[in-house]
């Protein structure tokens, strides 16, 4: 089943420097789903539309990053900005227990099984190479800091905790989470309430 998203607002309980001050990486989740109205906000700040385009730059606005999220126990999602819809690509089941491989990968970062919800920034090299060769790499990698860090600032503001993953194997997660051939995972970001 796809998951229709909720309009972000644009109105929080915290300050943009709060959350600027508050932001710690967090390694502890409570067994505690994130609400609807959050999870859109977090996709919203990952990559929705904003007064220009999305809330993230992107050199030459074009976009070359995919997000996907881990609902843990309901599977793989690809997020649709447009549509403000979560479409799911792989249902979760108790016998392949995708969730636990995934922490695995991550050089059995166990903590990355208690989050309620993974995070996973992919960029589409061809997609930016085609207009700026080799230097595309470089602008769709400086791309992921910015959405990530959008992330981070975003779930502190909603009262969640977050910390990004750079260690993983590549190609284990690719597989494991069946990305499309020009789609490469750079960064994991478990997020949930700190328990
Ligand atoms: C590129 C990058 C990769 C990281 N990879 C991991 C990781 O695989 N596992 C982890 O627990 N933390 C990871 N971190 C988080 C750092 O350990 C953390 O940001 C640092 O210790 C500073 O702590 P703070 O985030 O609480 O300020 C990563 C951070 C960055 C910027």
């Amino acid at each position: 089943m796809n998951i229709q998203l909720l309009k972000p607002k644009f109105e929080g309980e915290m300050s943009l420097e709060e959350s600027i001050f508050n932001r710690k990486s967090i390694r502890s989740f409570k067994d505690k789903e994130i609400e609807i109205e959050k999870l859109s906000q977090l996709l919203w700040a990952a990559q929705g539309e904003n007064l220009s385009k999305r809330t993230v730059p992107s050199a030459g606005a074009i976009y070359p990053i995919e997000i996907y999220v881990f609902l843990k126990k309901k599977g793989l999602y690809h997020y649709h900005y447009k549509k403000m819809l979560l479409k799911r690509e792989i249902e979760e089941n108790p016998n392949e227990n995708i969730l636990r491989q995934l922490a695995q990968y991550c050089l059995s970062q166990n903590f990355i099984y208690e989050a309620p919800l993974n995070l996973i920034i992919c960029v589409n090299y061809p997609k930016i190479t085609r207009g700026y060769g080799e230097r595309g790499k470089r602008y769709a990698l400086i791309e992921v800091g910015h959405c990530a860090q959008n992330v981070h600032l975003e779930a502190v503001a909603l009262g969640l905790g977050s910390v990004p993953i750079g260690a993983f194997r590549d190609r284990k997660i690719s597989q494991l989470l069946r990305l499309p051939e020009d789609l490469d995972p750079i960064y994991i970001i478990p997020i949930g309430y700190e328990k």
